[in-house]
């Protein structure tokens, strides 16, 4: 007993103290991403079960089997915050006011690694959930997005096909649902995507399923949405 008490001293020794110094910094790293969650069923049948429960799928989507997890991470303008949106969150347009980060979490980690993703942040309730003339309204178009296995955060090789705007529901609009929705990128998708959509394409009447079939994008890969009401001054 004697010897093992002496042998916890002796080993508070500076080096150890470093030791243990480098292991907490080590563990505080993936604390970046602290609030994503794990993929699991349970993890996965939530989002797919929120999705429906808004109306999304078949509404918006017509299927929905998410293979990984999205955290969508906007950081608050005013505080420099980080707010996640995970499936059916109220935000409010200040802090959704920047462009958000987007991290995956996946249990097949090869495919993510070598795999290209499409990212897409659309609004299917524009001007009004109630009136749809507008919708669905694009907010964000990007593809090339390289997935970092460290961090889990999808980064951008390749401009925005549609730069982000923030979400802008008009006075006295019910809060709409704005949509993220990650795909595999397809082989031909640069070379086809031109004809497509370009910058002449107006953000108004997108149809993201008929996008996802013309480029062979098939169903979404991740996903999670979020609900954003008309600014409070307005
Ligand atoms: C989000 O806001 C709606 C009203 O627009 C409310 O019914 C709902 O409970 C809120 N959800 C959460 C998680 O706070
Ligand atoms: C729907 O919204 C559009 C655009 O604001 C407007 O022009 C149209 O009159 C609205 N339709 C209805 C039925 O309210
Ligand atoms: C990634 O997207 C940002 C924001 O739209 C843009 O400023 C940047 O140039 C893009 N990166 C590349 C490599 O195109
Ligand atoms: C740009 O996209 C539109 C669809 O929004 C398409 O009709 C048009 O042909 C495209 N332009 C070019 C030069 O491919
Ligand atoms: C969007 O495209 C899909 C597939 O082409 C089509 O079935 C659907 O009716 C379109 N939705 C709207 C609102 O045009």
């Amino acid at each position: 007993m004697v010897k093992i008490f002496d042998m916890a001293i002796l080993s508070i020794s500076r080096n150890s103290l470093l030791l243990l110094f480098l292991l907490a910094s080590a563990l505080a790293r993936p604390s970046a991403k602290l609030e994503t969650r794990a993929v699991t069923d349970a993890s996965l049948k939530a989002v797919s079960t929120a999705f429906s429960k808004a109306g999304i799928v078949p509404g918006v989507i017509p299927v929905f089997k998410p293979t990984g997890i999205l955290d969508v991470v906007f950081t608050v303008p005013t505080t420099q915050k980080a707010v996640n949106a995970t499936p059916g969150t109220n935000l409010t347009t200040q802090q959704t006011a920047n462009e958000p980060n987007f991290v995956l979490t996946v249990s097949d980690t090869t495919i993510a690694s070598n795999a290209e993703f499409v990212v897409a942040l659309f609004d299917p309730d524009a001007p009004t959930p109630q009136n749809t003339t507008f919708a669905q309204f694009r907010h964000l178009l990007g593809a090339g997005y390289r997935w970092n296995a460290d961090t889990g955060v999808l980064t951008n090789t390749t401009a925005a096909l549609t730069e982000f705007v923030p979400p802008a529901p008009p006075p006295k609009s019910d809060p709409h649902r704005y949509l993220v929705l990650i795909y595999e990128q397809s082989e031909d998708f640069a070379c086809k995507v031109p004809s497509i959509l370009n910058a002449s394409t107006p953000r108004t009447n997108f149809n993201m399923t008929a996008f996802s079939d013309a480029l062979g994008l098939g169903a979404p890969f991740a996903g999670t949405f979020f609900f954003t009401g008309p600014s409070e001054s307005t």
